[in-house]
């Protein structure tokens, strides 16, 4: 592990009280607000900048030049997932800088790269279930050029109850299903009393103005703790164009599968008649859905409930297989092959990862190297592994090769086998772990670390 002082030096906090912002500098203030849901008030968490806006977006080729308030009364640090900063500034408490206290700011800046639908979020204990988590959107240049009307929504899971009470829920369970020994796939692990859209349920949804007949692209963005969605286009024609913000070969789509932490961009067509469409986002295993609404001009919104008639599917990674990045990475054989191990118990909620059989092993690569992992779940449950600082092309599934998606979070699905390779070209040590908030409190975390980096 690096020195304490060496992070300290890594990055200064300042207070807030300081003279505000540098020329040029966006500021982010983490804080709590009041949410209706269902009528009833919530106090929770959000990122917002000093006029309000949620989130950040910038151009490509602008620097990532934030300075990040904490206006909470409690220690936080906010994650940029999905770029590949400088490991010292990716917002990772106790690894790669010191969670922030309350009332001081931290200063960052890097190139924004890569370009694409982004995200961040709290990266401090529990904070992200309660909804400290917003969009980070670099704006392509071909997005710029193009000129066509943009939708970002961010999708959530909410509790009522505190995440400290579900992670303790979850511990102290005794699971009827069995779920461990049974090679029945398990979906859910929390019950959640609503699925949000930019905050909001359906009984409130969020509507969008639109021309129509308009072409208008959609970054979809899953930031639930523990819920993977399925996205109903409705009565859209949608074209995939990109995933984890990276551009694949554009494909029709109906539905799609959104893992938690995953992004998706769709280019829709409005269609010509005055009804408003319904993008829809259901849970797995669910019948509850979350959804937004896209509305021509004096088009009526016919409410859609919250609960749909039948339960949504398990996420496949069918989908995944058709998917092939534009442009893949360069073709090169693999340096090192790394296996990793997803293993979990239900039974007092045990979840782990073990890199070449070993628990509490990091992943050892050397700068400039041609990585492989090989990520073998080995539970019933399916998880979503992120690693930090880097994108990875997906180039196989259970023994199909394939010139996959560039992500930065792929759905590993129960006892299913995916390779991944990546270019190590970010040196640093970086969080590598299931995207499952309670997974990875429950320990499925491990590290990324770079030869010979101390
Ligand atoms: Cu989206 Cu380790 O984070
Ligand atoms: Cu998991």
């Amino acid at each position: 592990m690096p020195s304490r002082r060496g992070l300290l030096a890594g990055l200064a906090a300042s207070t807030l009280s300081r003279p505000l912002a540098a020329a040029g500098q966006k500021v982010l203030q983490a804080e709590s607000f009041s949410l209706d849901v269902d009528g009833k008030a919530a106090r929770r968490y959000r990122v917002v900048q000093p006029d309000g806006t949620w989130g950040l977006t910038l151009d490509q080729g602008d620097r990532f030049d934030v300075r990040l308030e904490n206006r909470l009364e409690v220690p936080t640090l906010v994650h940029w997932h999905g770029l590949n900063p400088p490991w010292r500034q990716d917002g990772v408490p106790f690894i790669s800088a010191p969670p922030l206290p309350p009332g001081r700011a931290a200063s960052y800046d890097f190139p924004a790269q890569p370009p694409g639908t982004r995200w961040m979020h709290s990266h401090f204990g529990l904070q992200e279930q309660n909804l400290l988590a917003a969009p980070l959107v670099i704006r392509e240049t071909s997005a710029l050029q193009s000129g066509l009307p943009e939708i970002v929504v961010l999708f959530e899971d909410f509790a009522w109850r505190s995440p400290e009470q579900i992670f303790e829920e979850l511990r102290t369970a005794r699971p009827a299903r069995g779920a461990m020994s049974g090679s029945r796939p398990d979906l859910n692990d929390v019950d959640y009393s609503h699925f949000l859209a930019n905050h909001r349920t359906l009984a409130d949804p969020a509507v969008f103005d639109v021309e129509k007949g308009a072409e208008v692209r959609l970054r979809l963005i899953n930031g639930a703790t523990s819920s993977n969605f399925w996205i109903h286009l409705g009565q859209l024609d949608a074209t995939l164009i990109t995933v984890d913000g990276n551009p694949v070969h554009p494909t029709k789509v109906g539905t799609l599968p959104l893992a938690v932490a995953q992004r998706a961009d769709l280019l829709v067509r409005v269609p010509r008649d005055s009804e408003a469409v319904a993008v829809l986002a259901r849970c797995e295993g669910r019948a509850a859905q979350a959804g937004f609404f896209l509305r021509p001009p004096r088009a009526a919104v016919t409410r859609l409930p919250e609960q749909a008639e039948a339960a949504a599917p398990a996420l496949t990674l069918a989908d995944e297989l058709r998917l092939r990045a534009t442009p893949p990475l360069a073709e090169r054989p693999v340096d090192r092959s790394i296996p990793v191990a997803l293993t979990g118990q239900m039974m007092g909620y045990v979840w782990g990862m073990s890199v070449h059989g070993q628990g509490g092993e990091p992943a050892t690569v050397g700068k400039g190297e041609r990585i492989e992992l090989v990520l073998r779940n080995t539970t019933p449950m399916s998880h979503p592994m992120h690693l930090h600082g880097h994108s990875f092309q997906v180039v196989e599934i259970d023994g199909q090769r394939l010139a996959g998606a560039l992500r930065d979070t792929i759905l590993v699905t129960p006892h299913s086998t995916v390779k991944v390779v990546l270019d190590a070209d970010n040196p640093g040590l970086w969080a590598f772990h299931c995207h499952n908030l309670y997974h990875l409190a429950a320990g499925m975390f491990a590290t990324l670390v770079y030869d010979g980096f101390s």
